[in-house]
């Protein structure tokens, strides 16, 4: 079973219009033989969406969203729909991140209902997951994890329409990752809560690692068993350490 490797950015509430240029700069390092080894998907913020995915056309980079309402439209002030992502040419949505998770309440049977909306308009779900580091420290990471994956993946979940990204909440923008022992394990408690519920097809689901990655600690996280890539935030705004990171895989 060979699952293609994904690495991709997440922009968070950062860039303006001139921010193309890193854009242009990493389509220009994607070449030939990064595009032979793995996708690559940027996730800017929802205003630069269209404009980027047209510039994306071609290059073999995907654009992606940072976060979809789960109806196609309606009355739904400053909300984004599914349909609307895939209007404006990104193939990808980020979906359930614990920064969503935190600032707007998002639960896991809401996400499900998001991931559902993704694949309805016909975009790769990533859906996020991750621990506290209250809850790490009272031994219970894996017990929450492994809740909130079998609560915001839908039964509809398939290698082609979803990806899904641990994030430990404490590893994200502090620099700091879990050891590569302890990634390993949960990766490999996810892989195994897959094939409990989705049978064969959970060899063919991508599982990404976020939180601090950097070019300096890519490669070994990103040689782990079952990690599939990786999905970077601070990393990801600049195109030298996002290519860096995506060329682990060269
Ligand atoms: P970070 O963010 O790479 O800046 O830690 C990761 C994320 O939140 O997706």
């Amino acid at each position: 079973m060979t699952r293609r490797p994904l690495v991709a950015g997440n922009w968070k509430m950062n860039g303006l219009r001139g921010s193309v240029t890193e854009l242009e700069a990493m389509i220009a390092a994607y070449d030939t033989d990064l595009q032979a080894r793995a996708d690559l998907v940027v996730c800017p913020p929802a205003t630069l969406l269209a404009s980027f995915a047209a510039i994306a056309v071609g290059s073999g980079l995907t654009i992606g969203a940072q976060d979809c309402h789960s109806d196609p439209s309606g009355a739904h002030t400053g909300d984004i729909s599914a349909e609307m992502i895939a209007d404006a040419g990104a193939g990808f949505v980020v979906l359930g991140h614990s920064e969503r998770r935190a600032d707007h309440g998002e639960t896991d049977a809401l996400v499900r209902r998001k991931a559902e909306a993704a694949r309805r308009a016909g975009l790769v779900a990533i859906v996020c997951v991750g621990e506290s580091e209250a809850e790490r420290d009272a031994g219970r990471a894996l017990e929450v994890v492994i809740g909130q994956l079998d609560g915001s993946v839908p039964e509809t979940a398939a290698g082609e329409n979803l990806v899904i990204a641990y994030e430990p909440i404490w590893a994200i923008g502090t620099g700091r990752t879990p050891s590569e022992g302890d990634i390993a394990e949960m990766h490999g408690a996810m892989r195994n809560a897959l094939r409990l519920r989705f049978g064969a097809e959970a060899e063919r689901i991508r599982l990404l690692y976020g939180g601090s990655v950097k070019p300096e600690n890519a490669g070994a996280i990103l040689g782990l068993e079952d990690v599939d890539g990786a999905l970077v935030g601070g990393a990801s705004l600049k195109a030298p350490s996002f290519i860096a990171i995506a060329r682990a895989y060269l």
